[in-house]
């Protein structure tokens, strides 16, 4: 028989919106329970996405430099080698020891973690299914998150099988190096596992519809960044189309016109990997049962102020599930206000202000709007460049490529958006998010001590050069 409970909380989905929620909960003294089916803890982020890409990314990174390192006198004897086995072991144990972890915080903080799939079979409750659909707990609830995230979008005519058409999931787990690597569509994975492949020796081409690659970055930022991916090696084909495709054994060619149409032509390769955006992910959890509609983009449609669920009283969802970045901290910030919300608390969340990375090398991350936005808005704006070139600390270190970007209110100096391409780009806006926050000027900033020398310097005089002048340049 099922196990029948009843909770102040049940979360559905265990990723960092729904783990980070149940956690918040628990520690306001709510009764919380977590469904989570995949049978570890960290949904998407910790499992197949942020924290297995970057082992691959800083593994990579790091034997592309040890192969670079004779400029500075680091000898070794032949090139260092790659033991792809060990690769994805190591990156395995990154994985393992951070989603146990969440099982220790679960205990430590009274979370219970209910293994299984959850379906909503009521206002006030949810039913937990086991592998085979027989139900193992039924759950009578004041309230529920809906936290079940998203999965990779396939292109219609192709199927993963993630081992020549693969998603994220699958350019993760390669077990050996393809010669030709396709990368349909040049946003934040495409590049990230592009890197990674490419660093390890694939020919990586990347489609890309638009016209610019990370269409959602500032231009000049999408500019500087396809320019240093083409000298490390990586091919881009901008407004482009995949139109078809045919697998033929261990390979895969690709039919391909102009974005607009017409000139048709051909590319064949070992691997594609589609990563043409995530979509929510809202397979048989029950919206029907409590009259939720979704979206025409699949997204469980919630109140803009309250993340409560249109149409319901005691439903909310956060994460990639809903409108907004699929950022694994947005989730997290998200699964927080409502805890604190349902807690009798305030909350608070900025939209304005959640920073976004690419961890390639150099690593680019911006907050705020950039200047097409700004453009659009009709908001008239300075703008405030300096280039890691003029910057000592990384000139220092031989990797001085980027520039950091502030673009300031022209009327009130207000910081409306940093854009960052350069080393530890993804650190740096760190102190960008948190000037955004409080409301600071370019002047505030840029009146700032910052270490000497250090590449957040660049950051400094980037603020200096909208309303004055830098002074390295
Ligand atoms: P998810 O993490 O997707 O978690 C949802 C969980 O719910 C899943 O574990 C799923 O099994 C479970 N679930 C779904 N339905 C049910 C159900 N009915 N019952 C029980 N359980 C259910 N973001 C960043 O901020 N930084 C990065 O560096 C980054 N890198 C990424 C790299 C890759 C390759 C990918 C694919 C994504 C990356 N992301 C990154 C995005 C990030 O992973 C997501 O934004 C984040 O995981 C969203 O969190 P979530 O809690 O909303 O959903
Ligand atoms: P994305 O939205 O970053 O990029 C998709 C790209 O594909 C865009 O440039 C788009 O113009 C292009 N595109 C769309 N359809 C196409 C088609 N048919 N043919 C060719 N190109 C096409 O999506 P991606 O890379 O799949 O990532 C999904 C989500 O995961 C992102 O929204 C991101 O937020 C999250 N993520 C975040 C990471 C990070 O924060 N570092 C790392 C990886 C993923």
């Amino acid at each position: 028989y099922a196990k029948n409970t009843t909770q102040d909380v049940v979360v559905i989905g265990g990723g960092p919106g729904g783990y980070v929620a149940a956690i918040k909960a628990a520690q306001l003294g709510l009764q919380t329970t977590c469904v989570e089916k995949r049978g570890t803890l960290g949904g998407t982020c910790l499992n197949v996405g942020c924290i297995p890409s970057k082992a691959l990314l800083h593994a990579t990174h790091l034997y592309h430099e040890i192969n670079d390192s004779a400029k500075w006198g680091i000898e070794i004897s032949g090139p260092a080698k790659i033991n792809i086995e060990k690769l994805m072991s190591q990156k395995q144990k990154a994985v393992t020891g951070l989603t146990s972890g969440i099982e220790h915080l679960f205990k430590k903080n009274k979370v219970e973690y209910s293994k299984g799939h959850g379906r909503i079979t009521g206002k006030n409750e949810v039913t937990v299914y086991d592998a085979n659909n027989k139900e193992v707990e039924k759950i009578t609830t004041k309230n529920i998150i809906i936290a079940t995230g998203s999965e990779p979008t396939p292109l219609p005519f192709i199927e993963f099988d993630e081992k020549v058409v693969v998603s994220s999931t699958g350019a993760l787990s390669l077990d050996k190096i393809p010669e030709k690597l396709i990368v349909i569509g040049g946003g934040v994975i495409g590049l990230e596992m592009g890197s990674v492949w490419s660093r390890l020796g694939s020919e990586v081409t990347v489609i890309e519809f638009l016209d610019r690659i990370t269409p959602f970055e500032d231009p000049e930022v999408s500019k500087e960044f396809q320019k240093i991916l083409s000298k490390q090696g990586i091919n881009f084909m901008l407004s482009k189309k995949v139109v078809g495709a045919t697998k033929n054994g261990d390979q895969v060619t690709l039919k391909l016109e102009d974005s607009k149409g017409g000139n048709p032509t051909e590319i064949t390769a070992n691997v594609a990997l589609v990563s043409i955006g995530r979509k929510p992910y809202t397979a048989d959890l029950g919206l029907d049962n409590v009259n939720v509609k979704v979206d025409n983009r699949g997204r469980v449609e919630v109140e803009e102020h309250s993340l409560k669920v249109k149409g319901t009283e005691n439903i909310y969802a956060i994460g990639d599930v809903i409108v907004g970045p699929m950022l694994a901290h947005k989730a997290e910030d998200e699964g927080i206000f409502i805890a604190e919300r349902l807690a009798g608390k305030e909350g608070h969340i900025n939209y304005d202000c959640i920073p976004s990375v690419i961890y390639t090398s150099p690593e680019v991350a911006h907050v705020g709007l950039n200047e097409s936005e700004l453009k659009e808005k009709g908001v008239k704006y300075n703008v405030g460049k300096f280039p890691m070139m003029a910057n000592s600390r990384a000139r220092t270190n031989g990797d001085s490529v980027g520039f950091v970007k502030i673009l300031a209110d022209s009327e009130t100096d207000r910081v409306l958006g940093v854009h960052i391409i350069g080393p530890n780009a993804g650190e740096q806006i760190a102190e960008c998010v948190l000037a955004m926050e409080y409301g600071a000027s370019s002047e505030d900033i840029g009146r700032t001590c910052h270490a000497h020398p250090t590449l957040s310097e660049a950051v400094k005089e980037a603020a200096m050069a909208t309303h004055s002048k830098a002074i390295h340049f």
